[in-house]
């Protein structure tokens, strides 16, 4: 039997980050994927599967250690194919799919702004569909993000039907441990403490007594009573987006601007362009001269490429444009790095892969980190005009329906022209409705005459 060491994968930008928890022992019988430690840096925290199958040797960790890609986590004496092909440990989480990936927590972040972290799981909610799905990034306020407590303490708090948000953590900066929620749960069950679910029962305070939403609590309804019912549980990417998407939804004060560029021209490029490139393989479609265009749009109107942080605007001077892609497991969010850099043909390039491995449920974090803006096409699908939800901490996300040949006015006849409906949903708090208006605009007039991208 083969003993081979196990590293931390690829983690996106995390370096140096400390051991928070040991989820193994030496004699532990570990399956693929399997979470074997926790570590936790200041915006997030993440656990870190196995890449084998086998029983623990030797842990090379404890807690508090630092680590980062391709530190030895433990020894493992590997079973199976692995055991008898792999002598050097198999690359991770990159290559396995999206469920076995490292799985990124949000924690509260010290500071009053939002914080970019890992991972963006898409964020677009469509006016009439009943599930958006929100970015996987960590909370600024613990109360309506979600708690400081790692993946595996989340998880037991979920199957008590424990609230985590109002369990005080007694860990290092107030990280929740298992233990406290052990202790909440007693406390619950011997009446000594009161869940905020319980205190809804109570009589509402008093109106305009502050702060807070005051909100009523959430229907309950035995939906057996009227019919048959199933109960399935979310998906891991549903469940991980929630609070993420809620957070985004609540607390940026969000206003989308509807508008419709006329893309005819740009259109019969296109088709032209994949003519050419037949035989390349290579296929253009309009989301990679949307980004492009949104490139240009984010250079003239820097403030849509920032992000607040307090009272400050951090302005980026690079810009990696997100893309919602559809996958079986749910919606993602990979990000095409530079893409001022290059061109439409490398752009479509690089989305075909991305989307190819965001299918398959291979992308890593770094395929989906240090989005600063981002687009979400139903283009392919359809509809008119949607309200997307900006991507925290993202200051504003572009939605894309489906283009429609409509009648123009030209001045002296109707003439057909084909319209790419634009949704630009925008955080109020750093972009004001004119240059909405703008940006929206200059994006319309370059999709109509590609060639002002030049200017
Ligand atoms: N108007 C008209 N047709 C469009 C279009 C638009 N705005 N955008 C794309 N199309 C067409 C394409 O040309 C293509 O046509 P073809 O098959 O005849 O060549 C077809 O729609 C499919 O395009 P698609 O493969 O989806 O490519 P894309 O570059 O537009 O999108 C992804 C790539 C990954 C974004 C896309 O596959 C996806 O996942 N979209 C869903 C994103 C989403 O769910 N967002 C909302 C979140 S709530």
């Amino acid at each position: 039997m083969a003993v081979i060491d196990v590293k931390v994968p690829d983690i996106g930008d995390f370096k140096d980050v400390a051991v928070i928890e040991l989820l193994v022992k030496p004699g532990d019988r570990v399956a693929v994927d399997q979470s074997l430690i926790t570590v936790e840096s200041d915006k997030a925290s993440m656990e870190i599967p196995s890449s084998h199958a086998g029983v623990v040797k030797e842990l090379k960790v404890q807690l508090g250690d630092k680590v980062s890609e391709g530190s030895v986590v433990l020894t493992l004496e590997a079973e199976g194919a692995a055991a008898a092909a792999v002598p050097e440990p198999a690359p991770a989480p990159v290559a396995a799919p999206a469920v076995a990936a490292p799985v990124a927590t949000a924690v509260p972040a010290p500071a009053p702004a939002p914080t970019p972290v890992v991972a963006p799981v898409p964020t677009v909610a469509p006016a009439a569909a009943p599930s958006p799905v929100a970015p996987h990034q960590p909370a600024s306020a613990p109360v309506l993000g979600l708690p400081h407590a790692s993946p595996s303490v989340r998880k037991f708090a979920r199957e008590l039907g424990v609230p985590l948000a109002e369990v005080k953590g007694s860990g290092p900066k107030g990280r929740i441990t298992l233990e406290d929620v052990q202790a909440f749960t007693k406390a619950v069950m011997a009446g000594t403490l009161q869940t905020q679910a319980q205190a809804a029962q109570a009589p509402a305070p008093a109106a305009g007594t502050g702060v807070g939403l005051d909100l009523l609590p959430w229907p309950k309804v035995d939906f057996a009573k009227f019919g048959p019912i199933e109960r399935k549980e979310l998906g891991r990417i549903k469940k991980i987006s929630g609070a993420n998407l809620m957070r985004n939804a609540v607390m940026i004060p969000a206003v989308t601007n509807h508008d419709d560029a006329d893309i005819t021209e740009l259109e019969a490029f296109r088709v032209q362009l994949n003519k050419e490139h037949e035989k390349s393989g290579i296929k253009v479609t309009m989301l990679a001269f949307l980004i492009k265009a949104c490139v240009a749009a984010l250079k003239k109107f820097p403030e849509f490429n920032s992000s607040l942080d307090g009272d400050a605007l951090i302005y980026k001077h690079y810009w990696h444009i997100g893309f919602a892609a559809d996958t079986p497991n749910g919606l993602v969010v990979p990000v095409i790095k530079n893409a001022d850099q290059k061109g439409i043909l490398q752009i479509s390039q690089e989305m075909a892969d991305l989307a190819k491995k965001a299918r398959e449920g291979k992308l890593g974090p770094a395929d989906m980190s240090g989005a600063t803006f981002t687009i979400s096409s139903l283009g392919g699908i359809g509809g008119r005009y949607f309200t997307p939800i900006i991507n925290a901490p993202e200051v504003a996300i572009l939605g894309v329906c489906k283009s429609q040949m409509e009648p123009k006015w030209d001045g002296k006849q109707f003439v057909p022209r084909l319209m790419l409906p634009l949704s630009l949903t925008w955080d109020h708090r750093v972009i004001d409705g004119a240059a909405a208006a703008r940006f929206n605009a200059y994006l319309g007039q370059i999709l109509a005459d590609f060639r002002r991208v030049l200017l």
